[in-house]
């Protein structure tokens, strides 16, 4: 029989009755006090035919926030509000995790009370400006990060595991990707420190691997994103398929549940081959991301060459994505304009196949 799609996948704990999986998408529809409301909920409940929602980024700690509205896991009131998410997404049947980050140097002091971002060393993301309520600004220089603060950002990222799971949530995926507190450990562009958490890729991973046995500690569930080619925050390593190669040998035997790996560069500026490398070592399930059609990601599927696919962009146009998929049918146009606008417009109101009959 071919594998496709469409035929279901076990992903630790969990059976995905399909392998059309939701992407991680920062929307900035969260309330004030980065809570999640109701109209979250509706959202991700529409989107339940996915065969695993990953939700957005989602800040594990207080005072790290990289994006105007966006959702939090650190306090009761975040934790009681994606409540009202996972069962309007468990009440539909899905599946849903929980994607958890800390956004170190792209983080702004004008979305932290005026705290300066932190990253493992000094140096600002260039060429690109960030949104805050005062309108598009400059990244600032980040504070490096001593090695004696480390322990409290990984004992955050386990509280914030605990607090998904408190949610309702089927487990948790850790951001180790885009430019990010963790990837900023990871890539030699963004990490210049000394000492056991910079130098060689075994102490750049360092943080990520303490990271990933802590929240282990909390579920089964825990997967892992990575992008080691994408240059998206000004992010660059001198070997992108070294660090990739590394990795995917010594996340065996982490108990990771997937590794959801993003396979290019949003910029189209680092090009290489990430996934084979990984897929020839990593014995988990292989999650790829970034620009596949259905037909690609069947092809993909059937060779062998990857599990299943994270779709961003055409989930979050398409509610109803994985019976598009399946059937052929046309699929909504996403709309930039509305991407991180606050409001239903651009978010709950993309039509279902059925509501278009
Ligand atoms: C974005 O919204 O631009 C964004 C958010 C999180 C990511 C990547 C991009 O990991």
């Amino acid at each position: 029989m071919t594998i496709d799609l469409f035929t279901p996948l076990a992903v630790g704990p969990l059976e995905l009755p399909n392998r059309v999986l939701m992407a991680p998408l920062t929307r900035s529809r969260a309330e004030e006090g980065h809570i999640p409301g109701p109209l979250m909920a509706e959202y991700y409940g529409q989107r339940a035919s996915a065969g695993l929602i990953i939700a957005e980024a989602t800040m594990a700690m207080e005072g790290h926030s990289a994006f105007i509205r966006e959702p939090g896991i650190h306090s009761a009131a975040q934790v009681e509000g994606w409540t009202r998410t996972t069962e309007a997404v468990h009440a539909r049947g899905g599946r849903i995790v929980l994607q958890i980050w800390h956004g170190g140097r792209a983080c702004h002091p004008l979305l932290n009370n005026g705290l300066q971002p932190v990253a493992p060393s000094a140096i600002a993301i260039s060429g690109d400006q960030i949104h805050t309520p005062q309108g598009k600004v400059d990244y600032v220089v980040p504070r490096a990060l001593a090695d004696d603060e480390l322990p409290a950002i990984v004992a955050g990222f386990r509280l914030a595991a605990r607090h998904a799971i408190a949610a309702g949530f089927d487990g948790v995926e850790v951001h180790g990707a885009n430019g990010y507190l963790l990837d900023e450990f990871l890539r030699d562009g963004s990490n210049q420190r000394g000492g056991p958490y910079g130098g060689p890729i075994e102490n750049r991973a360092r943080l990520l691997l303490e990271v990933i046995e802590a929240v282990r500690a909390e579920t089964e569930l825990v997967g892992l994103r990575l992008s080691p080619l994408n240059s998206y925050n000004a992010m660059r390593d001198s070997d992108p398929v070294a660090l990739a190669s590394w990795l995917a040998d010594h996340l065996n035997g982490t108990g990771l549940a997937y590794l959801h790996l993003m396979r290019g560069d949003f910029l189209q500026q680092q090009l290489g081959d990430v996934l084979t490398p990984v897929r020839e070592r990593f014995q988990g399930v292989l999650i790829a991301n970034m620009g596949y059609t259905a037909a690609e990601a069947n092809a993909a599927i059937a060779a062998g060459a990857i599990d299943a696919v994270a779709f961003g962009t055409a989930f979050l146009a398409n509610p109803d994505l994985p019976e598009r998929l399946r059937s052929g049918a046309p699929l909504n146009t996403p709309d930039p304009a509305t991407f991180y606008s606050p409001g239903p417009a651009g978010y709950t109101d993309y039509p279902f196949l059925s509501a278009a009959a």
